[in-house]
């Protein structure tokens, strides 16, 4: 323990080292618009335990569509009761891939992009306690309903709860590329929030084979640390993950994600010491209720790496905020101030904030903008489908678009094994889900 805690000191001083420059990639100039049919089926229940019921998509055999109830514990023992089979083999899947890739990564051959200091504290200590030093790292400003949950998880699988723990610090270790835009006013036929959150991670993976959206019914009586009731919200992800990168909650918040490889000196230096943003992302759709909550809570938080988020706040049209997130700095931006400035490839645009990829990454910006002005005024749901998220082709591991105004969410997941089809989220068939509905389902 007190090596490990030396061990972290040493690291956290030596690791942090800034890019200068910008991403390269863009999007496929023949990029075609997505013309398949969005699926509109009700979700069916296919199995109903205490405090858990497990539905399927008709037309969609691999998601997972999961309703838990209850304390921490009981939604964790809950999820792995009806799930314990897929959420063992994904977890053991995620563990063995984890270890092959950051093999690689150390190899030189790599798939993934490993924070650098997460590589250099495996080649010294392995993976399990290169893992172990990042829960340490983080564990103190994780809420303990984190804990007790796995340890619910743990319990129903038989799964070991230090390997669930480990393979939860997978969002700090690694960075995914993504987009993400809000819309609203002028931006839209009518009058709300539209938003978008696009992963592009890992189609490789297992992951691609264990795509669930939980939705999470809590009791009322739990509250995070200041006092702010649980509430009821859609967590999408993979089974037996309980952190936050996708979702939205019944209060009409909803969040987005990209991690930054390619900042500007604006960051400054990262942090390992904070909570990991899976863990925020999660409190703001389980604890807030405004986009103001949001907004104080990320300004608040001990943060870790440089990260832009978005929260929508469907309310009242309350609108919608780009974060430009660091462990120095929380910049929340709308269509006047949003940043990075630069008019040739990140142009202001009314009434809509938006981010292509990644911070400095000039190619799939300009053709997100292009779309975007393209519908300036036409926007919906069913347009960012067909001709945003295809165009500009981001969203590979997964897509979620919030209609917050509708109570609708749209939802596509890379190809899992047993399917057949293109292979990238943003080219496969969306299914619509009803959040209204699915916060309305009663309890077992
Ligand atoms: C990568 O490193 C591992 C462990 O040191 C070694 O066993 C393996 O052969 C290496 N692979 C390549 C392709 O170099
Ligand atoms: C805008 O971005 C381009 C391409 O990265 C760069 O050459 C130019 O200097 C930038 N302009 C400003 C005002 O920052």
């Amino acid at each position: 323990m007190k090596f490990l805690l030396l061990w972290l000191f040493f690291v956290a001083s030596a690791w942090c080292g800034v890019l200068a420059s910008e991403c390269n990639g863009k999007p496929d100039a023949d990029a075609q618009p997505n013309m398949n049919p969005i699926n509109k089926a009700a979700p069916k229940l296919v199995a109903s335990i205490k405090n858990g019921k497990l539905y399927k998509v008709p037309g969609n055999s691999v998601l997972n569509v999961l309703h838990v109830w209850g304390t921490p514990y009981e939604m964790g023992y809950a999820h792995g009761t009806l799930l314990k089979k897929e959420a063992s083999m994904f977890m053991n899947q995620v563990w063995d891939y984890l270890e092959e890739q950051v093999i690689e990564a150390i190899n030189g051959s790599v798939k993934w992009n490993f924070r650098d200091w997460f590589l250099r504290d495996v080649a010294n200590l392995g993976v399990e306690a290169a893992c172990d030093l990042e829960v340490l790292a983080t564990a103190k400003y994780s809420g303990p309903y984190f804990l007790e949950e796995i340890k619910g998880l743990a319990d129903a699988t038989g799964l070991d709860y230090k390997k669930i723990l480990r393979i939860h610090m997978l969002g700090e270790l690694t960075k995914g590329s993504c987009s993400m835009f809000g819309a609203w006013g002028s931006m839209l036929p009518y009058d709300g929030v539209l938003q978008l959150r696009s992963l592009d991670w890992n189609m490789d993976g297992p992951f691609k084979n264990y795509p669930q959206i939980t939705v999470y019914h809590p009791t009322s009586d739990q509250t995070d640390a200041n006092g702010m009731k649980a509430q009821a919200f859609v967590n999408v992800g993979w089974t037996a993950w309980i952190g936050s990168i996708t979702g939205v909650s019944s209060a009409k918040l909803a969040i987005s994600e990209i991690g930054v490889s390619f900042p500007d000196a604006t960051f400054g230096k990262e942090s390992r010491f904070g909570v990991p943003f899976t863990y925020i992302l999660r409190d703001i759709l389980q604890f807030d209720y405004t986009l103001d909550d949001a907004v104080n809570r990320i300004a608040n938080a001990h943060r870790t790496c440089d990260l832009i988020l978005g929260v929508g706040d469907g309310k009242e049209n309350r609108g919608f905020r780009g974060v430009q997130y660091s462990a120095g700095v929380s910049n929340f931006f709308d269509d006047q101030n949003m940043k990075p400035s630069n008019e040739s490839w990140h142009p202001k645009i009314k009434d809509a904030v938006y981010f292509g990829m990644d911070w400095l990454c000039p190619g799939y910006n300009v053709v997100l903008a292009q779309q975007l002005q393209k519908y300036h005024g036409k926007l919906t749901a069913e347009i960012a489908i067909r001709d945003v998220v295809s165009i500009i082709q981001s969203g590979s591991t997964h897509i979620a678009i919030y209609d917050l105004t509708h109570d609708l969410m749209y939802v596509s997941f890379s190809k899992s094994d047993s399917e057949s089809g293109p292979k990238a989220a943003y080219d496969r068939q969306f299914i619509q889900l009803d959040t209204d509905a699915l916060f309305a389902v009663s309890s077992p």
